[in-house]
């Protein structure tokens, strides 16, 4: 039987990443895939994590299977982080949450809960949007549209265009908003803006899905959040994917929670019913490890201070970095990158075409994606110069 399966083209993030680690040659720049680097170049454990790790192996009593909804106290703990304190949606308790394997988890399971509520809904994705998007909640049979979103030109957020594509979106529709960092572009909206599609929302009657899987990665955690937040004041219902693999570094321990804003107790409810229905046949029971930690995290002082600090200086080192390519690139080449500085999170298009990724692979080993989407957290002052001596070579 297996003997009948097609070969499937390579992954086009993760080919490329397969490429980079058999190259052997020693000036290599691997800047594909979206984990975030130190200025040594590697992806490292938070102090906060180590703590919690360490704590967890001396209190852990069973590895019986969490309960069906995940960790409680991760689960109340993604809540207030997500939408605050304060929030009145909170306190009216008319929000639910499950804890799902990482933020692609929650994607797929906040898909199979719209598909169940309106199997006729369309999802509106950003152009460009993150790739896998698209298998994710594409293979749940949810029909897809796009939305103009990035103007390569001025690389900006085309607003004008997002919004005129938009007025489309029906009451039974599904928008998936980048709630910040947005991948590839790494261009954001702004609060403004994001007013303006709660009106829209409101107006039209679409539920907005925010993917936010980069909180405290643009201006902190607070900061990050605040469009997100504005729907969930202005709107009845607002579907959230959230993951703790770049914010906690837990990447591989597979940590994330969907979260359901809904109009009232009782649908916030069977809204979990329903994610919970959808785990079971998808993948039965969540991963323990990474929402143990992030669930202490989440509700100890001391760790949670320790972590807000680590990563604020994680956001600061992305900020701090993009501000030094910006001027290299621009040393090197002449050419403006002021957008470099403007833009947040790990990502952006270096605006090059596909024969200059492709030389700047083969001829200087520095990997990025073919549409030039580049790691700037994979950029560090050991690799910076050769990085921007290149690419003013294939401009
Ligand atoms: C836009 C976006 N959404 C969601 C995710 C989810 O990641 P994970 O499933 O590793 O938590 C990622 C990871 O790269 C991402 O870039």
């Amino acid at each position: 039987m297996l003997e009948n399966l097609e070969p499937l083209p390579v992954d086009p993030i993760l080919g490329l990443a397969a490429l980079a680690r058999a190259d052997t040659r020693a000036q290599k720049v691997d800047l594909t895939v979206g984990v975030y680097m130190d200025d040594s170049g590697h992806c490292p454990v938070f102090r906060a994590v180590q703590q919690a790790q360490h704590e967890l192996a001396q209190q852990e009593s069973t590895k019986a299977y969490l309960p069906p909804a995940g960790d409680e106290r991760f689960n109340a703990g993604m809540q207030q982080l997500l939408l605050g304190a304060d929030s009145a949606a909170l306190r009216d308790g008319r929000v639910s949450s499950i804890q799902t394997p990482g933020g692609c988890g929650a994607l797929r399971i906040s898909s199979e809960v719209v598909f169940s509520a309106s199997p006729d809904a369309r999802v509106w994705v950003s152009n460009p949007t993150w790739p896998v998007h698209i298998p994710l909640l594409g293979s749940v049979g949810l029909a897809f549209q796009s939305y103009r979103y990035y103007n390569p030109v001025d690389h900006s957020v085309d607003f004008d265009a997002m919004v005129e594509d938009l007025q489309a979106a029906r009451p039974s529709d599904v928008v998936l908003l980048h709630g910040c960092c947005h991948n590839p572009s790494g261009a954001d909206l702004t609060l403004e803006q994001w007013a303006v599609i709660a009106d829209m929302a409101q107006a039209q009657g679409f539920t907005p899905m925010v993917d936010i899987a980069y909180q405290g990665l643009a201006d902190g955690l607070e900061a990050d959040a605040a469009g997100l937040r504005l729907l969930v004041e202005q709107l009845p219902e607002v579907i959230i994917a959230a993951s703790c693999s770049k914010n906690m570094g837990l990447y591989r321990e597979r940590t994330g929670a969907a979260v359901f804003v809904c109009q009232n107790t009782q649908t916030a409810s069977r809204t979990l019913d329903q994610a919970k229905a959808a785990a079971r046949r998808v993948y039965s029971m969540p991963p323990a490890h990474g929402a143990l930690l992030a669930g202490r995290i989440l509700s100890d002082a001391t760790l949670g201070t320790l972590w807000r600090e680590e990563l604020a200086q994680m956001c600061q080192r992305i900020n701090r970095t993009r501000g030094e390519l910006r001027a290299a690139l621009q040393q090197h080449s002449g050419v403006d990158f002021a957008f470099i500085e403007r833009e947040r999170g790990m990502f952006s298009f270096l605006g090059l075409s596909i024969e200059q990724a492709v030389r700047l692979r083969e001829e200087y080993s520095l990997y990025m994606l073919e549409s030039s989407r580049i790691n700037v957290a994979g950029v560090n002052a050991d690799n910076i110069d050769y990085v921007a001596q290149s690419v003013a070579a294939v401009l």
